[in-house]
């Protein structure tokens, strides 16, 4: 579990400081802010290993760069290891060799590691799987460092070099998902409950496996699993919408990350470890209202449906552009676990702030709150308007296009619905005698 980030001189702010909590972690703030590169950085923490280091057809998790070459930069941690210890750690940027150096030695988190990237890429490192060992201060690296997946290789398998030798380590989506529907055993059911635990159930259909396989044409021979929609009973999971492959592999890489690390625990005579770590950016990405309502609540549960372990545990770390996300977790949100953060412009600066806690209610009132920083959640004419009509009521000095009341009027009734909130109160003043 990652305890906190410490940044100097690297990302879009000169410092930045990030102080964890166990389970939930929501991270909002505008457009280029720095809420992917947080979530680089929370995973380069818990693995030491940037995404497109290791695989080059990604389009994002680059290595972090120093703003300034010639000042220090810095990044320091701390990651709660097994048993609970705290560790420590410390990089500092080396521009000759052009790498974050620190002490040699392995990640010490203690369980899996997930990280599911905005445009379909996904990272996962399994401390049993992604093993090395350190020899004279040295990192010998003897197994992969980590498992880092573009969206294609989600669904059609990864190929990595290992020690030179070209080696297949994922099946893929595709043919693993096959093969564990053909095997009917536990395979094919824990996908099954993880992708049911993940959907939505509000009045709507449980995300389900279709009826059997299809092909997608007399050319291609591979049987395509299927899920079942409320029109027809099996859509082959290619042909299924954006929000649904999502889902679909997200599930899917939990289930090949558990599966395989529990394989690789008992081979390595080890326990398995049901302490999972899950970064996810633009998590309301192509979800429909309905589900990002539930999104959250669904992931923080579905880990004990992945491992059958009721003590399972899950950090989340989230990066999140929807108001109906946060107004999703008002209920679940614990101060004692849960952190919002804020990323924000202060003079110019980029500030990185943990917020505190407070129920908006509904997503208006998250949408013009701190962490979405809107002053109306109308369109930009609608605003425009009623800060014109407001302007008048005080009977502040008017300003083209609104220098009459008659102009202000008709633009209300231009851009605002007739049961928009202000229009009682822009009324009264509209219906007063006039002199
Ligand atoms: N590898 C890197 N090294 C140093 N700084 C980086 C790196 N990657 C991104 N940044 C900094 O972070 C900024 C972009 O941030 P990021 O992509 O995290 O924004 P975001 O908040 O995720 O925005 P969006 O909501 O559009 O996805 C860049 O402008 C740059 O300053
Ligand atoms: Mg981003």
């Amino acid at each position: 579990m990652l305890e906190s980030l410490r940044l100097r001189n690297v990302g879009p702010a000169p410092e930045m400081e990030l102080s964890l909590g166990p389970r939930l972690n929501l991270i909002t703030g505008d457009n280029g802010l720095g809420k992917s590169f947080l979530l680089d950085l929370a995973w380069w923490a818990l693995t030491r290993k940037w995404p497109h280091d290791l695989n080059s057809a990604l389009t994002s998790g680059y290595a972090a760069r120093p703003t300034d070459p010639k000042s220090p930069a810095v990044i320091e941690l701390k990651v709660r290891g097994k048993a609970g210890r705290l560790v420590d750690y410390k990089s500092e940027y080396n521009a000759l060799e052009q790498a974050w150096r620190g002490k040699a030695g392995r990640p010490w988190n203690p369980g899996l590691v997930l990280y599911a990237l905005a445009d379909g890429a996904f990272a996962v490192w399994d401390p049993h799987r992604n093993y090395w060992r350190t020899d004279r201060d040295a990192d010998v690296q003897e197994r992969l460092p980590a498992y880092v997946f573009s969206s294609q290789e989600v669904w059609d398998g990864l190929q990595v070099d290992i020690q030179g030798r070209s080696t297949r380590v994922c099946n893929g989506l595709l043919a693993d998902w096959a093969s564990w529907i053909r095997e009917r055993g536990p395979d094919a059911h824990r996908m099954a409950a993880v992708l049911e635990g993940l959907g939505p159930h509000v009045g709507e259909e449980p995300l389900r496996p279709g009826a059997g396989f299809a092909r997608l044409s007399v050319n291609d021979a591979r049987d395509i699993p299927t899920i079942s929609m409320s029109y027809a009973p099996s859509v082959p999971i290619l042909h299924a919408s954006l929000g649904i492959r999502r889902i679909t592999a997200l599930a899917y890489m939990m289930c090949w990350a558990w599966r395989e690390h529990r394989i690789a625990a008992d081979q390595l005579g080890e326990t398995a470890s049901s302490r999972v770590v899950v970064l996810f950016d633009e998590i309301e990405a192509h979800l429909h209202p309905r589900w990002q309502r539930i999104i959250v609540p669904a992931l923080l549960k579905v880990v004990q449906t992945l491992t059958e372990d009721q003590s399972a545990s899950i950090q989340l770390i989230a990066a999140t552009h929807s108001p109906l996300v946060l107004a999703s977790v008002e209920p679940h949100f614990d101060e004692n676990q849960d952190r919002l953060f804020g990323l924000g412009l202060d003079a110019g600066q980029v500030t990185l702030q943990p917020q505190p806690w407070a129920k908006q209610g509904d997503v208006l009132n998250w949408l013009v709150s701190e962490s979405f920083g809107l002053t109306q959640a109308r369109s930009v004419e609608g605003e425009r308007a009623i800060e014109a009509a407001e302007a008048w009521m005080r009977g502040d000095p008017p300003a083209p296009p609104f220098e009459t009341m008659e102009n202000i009027h008709r633009e209300l009734l231009r851009v605002l619905p007739g049961h928009d909130p202000f229009w009682p109160r822009w009324i009264v003043r509209w219906e007063e005698p006039r002199s």
